[in-house]
């Protein structure tokens, strides 16, 4: 359908033009990096879709105002400037790009160490002030010191391989990983934080900012610490209490500093600046062109699928599922949604409880996405652009929809990727529909309250029950092509001879209520529905 108005969507803080272009050739852009808070709360009424990096507060207030957003983008990877449940309660996606710039966060830590271990901007300084310290400037070797990571995650890690190749011993503190994890970057786990504090010679956080990890260290953790050591941390202010790291360069606990996130952002001063073992850059850790680009092209592209309704690979409210799993979940959870959407398009009563069971090659997966693409799908007819995927899950509740599923490792009689999802109304009236993944990788509509079909289905359909005698087919081709209905295929499906069956048809066009009564009008049909998909 052709759209008057195309969906709009505002970047507040700088991202990579790749990205900008990519959006711009989709939606209405507009990049405004220097907006005040209050002209961001004025305008954002008008956008479907916020760009933002660590800078904006995206929080209750920005979305109570911001009425029409879809999705929050975060182009970069902390997300502790975005209230998560809020953004979830009103079905808005928010997505993030965590992979992209990791690289450069960690090799901006890593360019931190060697200027706090070699006094390289000291040293620089010096220089320009026509100086020639030869001797000033004694340094430090990382070769056999300990580094002590906290957060052995993405960045962690690959810090963690890079300092070794330096000849440095890894050791970390992450009680939230497998020891599987420590064994794979070959990092001696520390069970306890004082035991890491205890004996690193270097120490760099790598750990979301989060209520456990604001002023991890601080005045008790630094005391613990080795004379001299060097502390660097490029994950997010306030991890260290900087009036304790004070105190700590002041009597010569700490050797050095290098602080690429700081309290306050933006920071004009600190008392830290007084030190001259202290170094310091502005928030710079993915800024390198090749992060830009990356985190650029990404969340444009999270943004327009977000935008679209579709699946958003990075969401952060949404289960997580890896780019290669999503390419093989994807086609279950485009049936699902579809086969969610029947319901309520051909019967009437209220949902209490949703049953879905996974056979076999269906069963192999996190099934959560797609349970929830069945709840979006079932919803969407009654509920129609209101749910998301976001808030399926949340608005089914609220309607007192139950949902339990089960996996099966085995076959369902022949189908090796079978889905059966038994529906059961307010009446305690069940309802059951099937569907399997054909070897073009499409899902089929294989069984609906026990008749058995085999429908591709599409956009539009007429399903109609009908009485299973002679003429009945010739009756309903007659009628569409009075009505001009364009028939693609069609289907019929019984249980026993003579009884009843079930006929569906795919159809080009939108079916207007006045030919589902021409259909009804015939004594051999029980009732005919219009659907859409
Ligand atoms: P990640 O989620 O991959 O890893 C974080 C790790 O920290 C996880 O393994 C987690 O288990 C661990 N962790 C959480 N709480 C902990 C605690 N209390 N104690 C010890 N470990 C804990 O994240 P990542 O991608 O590696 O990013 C790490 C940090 O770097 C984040 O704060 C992120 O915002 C920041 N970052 C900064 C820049 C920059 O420009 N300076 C760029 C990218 C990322
Ligand atoms: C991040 O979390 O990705 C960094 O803080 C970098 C950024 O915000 O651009």
């Amino acid at each position: 359908m052709f759209k008057l108005t195309r969906e709009r969507v505002i970047i507040v803080e700088k991202i990579d033009d790749s990205g900008i272009d990519l959006l711009k050739s989709k939606f209405d852009v507009d990049l405004k990096i220097d907006m005040t808070r209050e002209e961001l709360l004025d305008v954002i009424q008008d956008y479907d879709a916020i760009i933002v990096r660590s800078a904006t507060l995206v929080n209750s207030e920005l979305m109570e105002k911001g009425k029409r957003l879809k999705i929050i983008g975060r182009a970069g990877n902390g997300i502790d400037n975005i209230d998560i449940p809020e953004a979830t309660k009103r079905g808005i996606i928010v997505a993030n790009t965590p992979d992209s710039n990791s690289i450069s966060a960690g090799e901006l830590a890593i360019g931190l160490m060697f200027a706090q271990a070699r006094n390289i901007t000291k040293a620089d300084k010096s220089m320009r002030e026509g100086r020639w310290d030869r001797n000033k400037f004694e340094g430090t070797e990382l070769y056999g010191k300990t580094l002590g990571i906290i957060g052995l995650g993405r960045i962690g890690s690959l810090v963690a391989t890079r300092m070794k190749a330096f000849g440095m011993d890894a050791i970390a503190y992450d009680p939230y990983i497998t020891d599987e994890r420590f064994e794979q970057y070959d990092v001696k786990k520390c069970e306890t934080l004082d035991e890491l504090l205890k004996i690193a010679d270097f120490i760099t956080i790598h750990t979301p900012r989060t209520e456990e990890t604001i002023g991890m260290i601080s005045y008790n953790e630094i005391e613990m610490m080795k004379k001299g050591v060097h502390i660097t941390n490029a994950a997010r202010g306030k991890i260290i209490d900087e009036k304790a790291a004070y105190e700590g360069l002041k009597n010569g606990k700490i050797g050095s500093m290098g602080l690429d996130v700081h309290e306050k952002e933006p920071r004009h001063e600190s008392p830290l600046y007084e030190f001259d073992n202290v170094v310091v850059t502005p928030h710079i850790g993915a800024n390198t062109v090749s992060a830009q680009q990356n985190v650029g092209k990404t969340i444009a592209m999270q943004v327009i699928n977000g935008i679209r309704g579709e699946i958003v690979p990075n969401a952060v409210n949404l289960p997580v599922i890896h780019r290669d799993e999503l390419k093989a979940v994807k086609p279950y959870i485009d049936m699902m949604e579809k086969i969610g959407k029947l319901y309520y398009q051909l019967f009437k009563d209220a949902v209490k409880f949703v049953e879905i069971n996974y056979w076999a090659d269906a069963s192999k997966f996190d099934v959560d996405m797609v349970n929830i693409a069945f709840l979006k799908g079932l919803l969407e007819p009654i509920k129609k652009d209101k749910v998301n995927y976001i808030n399926a899950k949340v608005l089914a509740k609220k309607s007192g929809i139950g949902i339990k599923f089960k996996k099966y490792e085995e076959n369902y009689n022949n189908y090796s990727n079978l889905i059966n999802v038994k529906i059961t109304d307010v009446n305690m009236k069940q309802y059951t529909f099937s569907g399997a993944i054909s070897m073009k990788r499409e899902g089929i509509l294989v069984e609906m309250n026990g008749y058995k079909m085999d429908v591709t289905p599409s956009e539009k359909m007429i399903i109609l029950k009908n009485k299973d005698v002679p003429g009945v087919i010739g009756k309903v081709g007659t009628l569409t092509g009075k009505d001009g209905i364009n028939v693609a295929t069609m289907h019929v499906g019984r249980k026993t001879k003579g009884d009843t069956a079930l006929m569906i048809l795919n159809v080009d066009e939108a079916v207007s209520k006045d030919a589902i009564k021409d259909f009804v009008k015939l004594d051999e049909i029980l009732w005919a529905r219009a659907i859409e998909l």
